[in-house]
Parts: structure tokens; sequence; C-alpha cells
């Protein structure tokens, strides 16, 4: 009998649904559970999606949880659940409430789902990666966090952009935490195969690289009352299809480095092998001075906030 795939979503907001909603229409997985805290949520987007999936003539059937037993043997489980910051939180308050949901959430993952390969989505996304990392005690394959193929769609975006012609021949590239201090890689980015730097002058690179690291302000500015979702959504989606499919493709992801770029026991995104097993293998790109440097100061940015939460006690 064929394997029936199965991948839960926690969290059925605006990324969470979204993410859903393009595995049902392409029918990547046999079976989809929504759980949110909101429990009416889940349960009326899973009706929508599964009626839209029955319009599409997919064979995914959508399903709210009603307890967390109904994630049982998920091969990949989506954690979206979190609180955006809210008027009068500081970002260490905000820290502090992701924290403790992630901490809620993969607790319950790790007794019910405790083989499924873990995609966290929250933010801040490496620390929420680190934490469920360290909460669930995995080992490093099993937890990645989805961020560097949505910063590299938006640099892509950005090049297109500027060049006025490409589009979709045009490879980005960035690692680097998801944050201020990422870093969009110009020598590692193409259009058709051409090194961006041979198309573009440099303070038009400049500027993309600029414009990427604020790519979802850029967004959040105009919605005012949410960020983005569809860009994170398929950036999500595309990972769960490699995994589902173990198709071996390079993606950048967050995940722990265990001696990687001569760093351990931080999250921070790089390119990463993806499969049934999750983060296959960390692949070690050259880097020169200056990249090198501004993923030092990367790294810096994210274990600030794993340090706040160590110094609260919270791991
Ligand atoms: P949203 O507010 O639309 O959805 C969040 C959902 O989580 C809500 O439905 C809420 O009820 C649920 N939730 C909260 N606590 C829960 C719990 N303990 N158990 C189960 N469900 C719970 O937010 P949106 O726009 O979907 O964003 C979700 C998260 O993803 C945010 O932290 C956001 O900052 C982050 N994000 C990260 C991106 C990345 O590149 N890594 C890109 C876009 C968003
Ligand atoms: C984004 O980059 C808010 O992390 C989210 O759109």
């Amino acid at each position: 009998m064929e394997r029936q795939s199965k991948v839960t979503i926690i969290g059925a907001g605006n990324v969470g649904a979204t993410v859903g909603y393009s595995l049902a229409m392409h029918g990547t997985c046999h079976r989809l559970v929504l759980v949110d805290r909101d429990e009416d949520r889940a349960k009326g987007k899973a009706l929508d999606m599964s009626q839209a999936a029955a319009a599409a003539r997919s064979h995914t059937i959508v399903k709210a949880a009603e307890s967390y037993e109904d994630i049982q043997n998920s091969e990949v489980v989506v954690i979206t659940a979190g609180s955006p910051r809210l008027p009068g939180m500081t970002r260490d308050d905000l820290l502090m409430t992701n924290a403790e949901i992630t901490k809620e959430v993969i607790l319950k993952v790790k007794e019910y789902a405790p083989k499924a390969i873990v995609i966290m989505v929250s933010n801040p996304l490496d620390t929420m990666t680190y934490v469920a990392l360290k909460v669930g005690n995995y080992p490093r394959n099993q937890v990645l966090g989805m961020a560097g193929i949505l910063d590299s769609a938006r640099m892509a975006h950005f090049i297109y952009e500027k060049l006025g012609f490409g589009a979709g021949q045009i490879r980005a590239t960035t690692m680097g935490g998801h944050g201020d201090y990422m870093v969009p890689l110009q020598r590692y980015s193409t259009v058709a195969g051409i090194p961006l730097t041979d198309l573009l002058k440099p303070d038009d690179i400049k500027e993309i690289v600029e414009r990427t690291k604020q790519g979802g302000a850029e967004i959040v500015g105009y919605l005012k009352t949410g960020s983005a979702y569809y860009a994170p959504a398929k950036s999500t989606a595309l990972m769960i299809n490699a995994i589902l499919k173990d198709s071996k493709q390079i993606y950048p992801c967050a995940v722990y480095l265990e001696g990687e770029y001569g760093y351990n026991d931080m999250v921070n995104g790089v390119p990463v092998t993806l499969g049934k097993n999750g983060a296959e293998d960390v692949i070690e790109i050259s880097l020169n001075h200056c990249e090198r440097e501004q993923f030092r100061k990367s790294i810096d940015s994210v274990r600030v906030l794993i340090d706040v939460l160590k110094e609260k006690d919270f791991l």
C-alpha cells in the first residue's frame, strides 16, 4: 500500500493556513492536520480548505485536530504558532511570549509525533529554532527554521525589479539569521547563470541588499495589522515537499551549527540538503573576509536573544 504522508501545521493563522492551502491544492501530502489554540479557527479553515481540495480534485484530506493525539504519525510538523508584537510589548516581552508558546507546542509534538521533522516559522526565527531544538532535546537534523528561502526569494524579486528582465531565471542566495543582520550573498547570486556582479552596478546591488534585509518590514508597513504570508508559506511548502519527496534539494535553512563556519551551539541560516531525515547535510561555502564578518554579526545578534532566555532561566 502507498505510504500515507501526513503533515501537521500548528498555528492556523495567516502563514499556517496559507501553507496548508498550498499543500492541499498541490496534493503534496495525503493528510493535513491543523492545530490552533483558537479551535474554531482551525475548524473553519480546515473545512474551507477541504472544500477547496474537493474543487481542485486533490486527494489531500484536511482536518482540524480535536486534540494533540491527532498529530500522531506526522512526518512533518510546521510551527507557525506565535504572537505578533502587541502595543506596549518590548522585543524581550515578545521573545518570552513566543518562547513560551514554542515550548508548550514542542513538548506536545515531542510527545505525540516524536519522529516528525519540525519546521519552525515563528519569530524571532533563529532563536525559536534553538528553543525548539533544546526544549525537545532533538538531534540537529530534526529541527529546521524557515527563513533563507523567503529572504532569497525577496532578493530575487528585487533583482528583477532593478533589471527589468530575467524573471524566473534569477537565483539569489542569502544566509545568516532572519533579521537585520541577514547576509544576502551577491557573489552567489546569478541570472541565467550570469553573476549578478556582471549585470548590475555596485550601488544597485547595495540597494537590493538593503531592501532584502528590510523585506519583511516593507510589507508590514503596507499591511499594518500583520506581516507577509504568501511568500513565507510558499517557502515553507518547498521545504515540506523536499522532505516528503526525499529530494535532497539544497536550500538555505536555519539549523543548529556544530562547528560549521567556526560556530557551535548556535542556530543560523546556512545552505542545507533537505531529505526525509530533515537537514541531512550542512554545506560550508567559502566566504570572503567581508561575508565572514557579516555572518559573525548575524550570529552575535542571535546570541544576544539566546542569552536573554538563559538569563531568565528559560533555557
Ligand atoms: P497569525 O497571528 O496570523 O497566526 C498565529 C496563529 O498562532 C494564530 O492563529 C494563533 O491563534 C495561533 N497560536 C498562538 N499560540 C498558540 C498555541 N500556543 N498553540 C496553537 N496555536 C497558537 O500570525 P502569522 O502571520 O501566521 O505568523 C506566525 C508567526 O510566523 C509569527 O511569529 C511571525 O512573526 C512568523 N513569521 C515568520 C516568517 C519567517 O520567515 N520565519 C515569515 C512570516 C511570519
Ligand atoms: C517576514 O520576514 C515577519 O519574519 C516575517 O515577513
